[in-house]
């Protein structure tokens, strides 16, 4: 039997809180589903400061770089906020992200039936609403030099950063987006800003040439970021997959999260070249706020542990059964602060969890 090494990152926050459920979930696979795992765990972000003095120890991406997948909880906090970038937590994570080349995240929105009124929106507006953002995550602004705060001659300090994408980047990341799009409902919009940046006028030429050469079948247009942001409120039903860069992947995503009425129920996928180790996470942050509380959301992470088995270990029945598992409890009505609503049944992280588990082994 082949054993899968799993590396666990909780991070901070209310990381080690969800990570704890999705621990669970493996041992009960290990039990009941004839998977086995070599499970590691390791400090991510502000817990990996104060324990190394740095946010991600040469040690930690060694063990990543070996591992099938990892799981990651969150990173970040007040208590970081005067660290240097590239020792603050979030350095962590991009190093992360850019040592194992993962330059394709997936960060699907899907809303269940049973929480379309926990969205901002009206019902008939996200009811059913599947889409998949794939943001591309090694590149763009995130990682363009020159960047840095200079002081200038007459005493004014300058902040710049870089916005920077070469013909590959984009070729790849549009790849992944044509392909899943093959698998769903074969449409892709692609969004960038080609009406003022250069960067985005090569994104939009790429992604239209890939389409040409090799995905006539599926269904491309084009938006600009903006437009993006504005129609995914208004009419998010249109979209099937958006395929766009980093900085705007980041906010696209939060904004697509938000329809479907909590960033507490948004998984996320990081994939890189097939082979290499796949990095699964939560889309929200550490919500230090609610840290140490019990009352965290853990189905982000649960969800996420689904990708982790569907991508990295070739498990998408046991991630159908999580996802059902999901809507099971859901419909149940039972619910954490975040997603609460009158008639509904209140639990903690830990009761959302074990009642994933009965609703998967029952
Ligand atoms: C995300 C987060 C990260 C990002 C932070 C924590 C560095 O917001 O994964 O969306 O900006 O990519
Ligand atoms: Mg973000």
């Amino acid at each position: 039997m082949t054993t899968h090494k799993i590396l666990l990152l909780p991070g901070d926050g209310i990381g080690p809180e969800i990570i704890a459920e999705a621990r669970k979930l493996l041992a009960c696979f290990a039990e009941h589903a004839g998977l086995r795992f070599d499970l590691w765990e390791d400090h991510i972000g502000g817990c990996a400061y104060e324990a190394y003095g740095v946010p991600l120890t040469r040690d930690t991406l060694e063990t990543a770089r070996a591992a099938d997948a990892i799981l990651m909880g969150a990173v970040g906090g007040p208590q970081w906020a005067d660290v240097p970038y590239d020792k603050r937590p979030e350095a962590g994570l991009l190093t992360l992200r850019k040592e194992l080349d993962l330059f394709a995240n997936l960060r699907p929105a899907i809303v269940f039936d049973a929480l379309v009124d926990a969205s901002t929106l009206k019902p008939e507006i996200v009811k059913g609403l599947d889409i998949l953002i794939v943001r591309e995550l090694t590149g763009g602004v995130y990682f363009g030099e020159p960047r840095g705060i200079e002081t200038l001659p007459d005493g004014q300090r300058r902040g710049f950063n870089t916005q920077v994408y070469t013909t590959n980047e984009i070729r790849r990341v549009a790849d992944v987006a044509f392909t899943l799009a093959r698998k769903r409902n074969g449409r892709v919009c692609s969004m960038e800003k080609a009406n003022v940046m250069e960067s985005g006028k090569l994104w939009r030429e790429e992604v239209t040439k890939r389409h040409a050469e090799s995905y006539a079948d599926i269904d491309l247009s084009h938006m600009y970021a903006d437009n993006g942001a504005m129609q995914l409120c208004r009419n998010p039903g249109q979209f099937d997959v958006i395929v766009t860069d980093n900085l705007f992947g980041d906010i696209l995503s939060d904004e697509a999260a938000m329809l479907t009425g909590s960033l507490g129920m948004l998984p996320s996928a990081s994939l890189g070249a097939p082979g290499s180790p796949g990095l699964y996470e939560p889309i929200h942050g550490s919500a230090p706020d609610i840290a140490g509380k019990g009352i965290a959301n853990p189905l982000a992470t649960i969800l996420s542990l689904a990708m982790l088995l569907r991508y990295s270990l070739d498990r998408g029945d046991l991630a159908d059964r999580i996802e059902q598992a999901v809507q099971t409890v859901l419909s149940e009505g039972l619910r954490t602060p975040d997603i609460m609503a009158e008639g509904c049944t209140a639990t903690d992280t830990a009761g959302m969890g074990a009642a994933i588990l009965r609703a998967l082994y029952s």
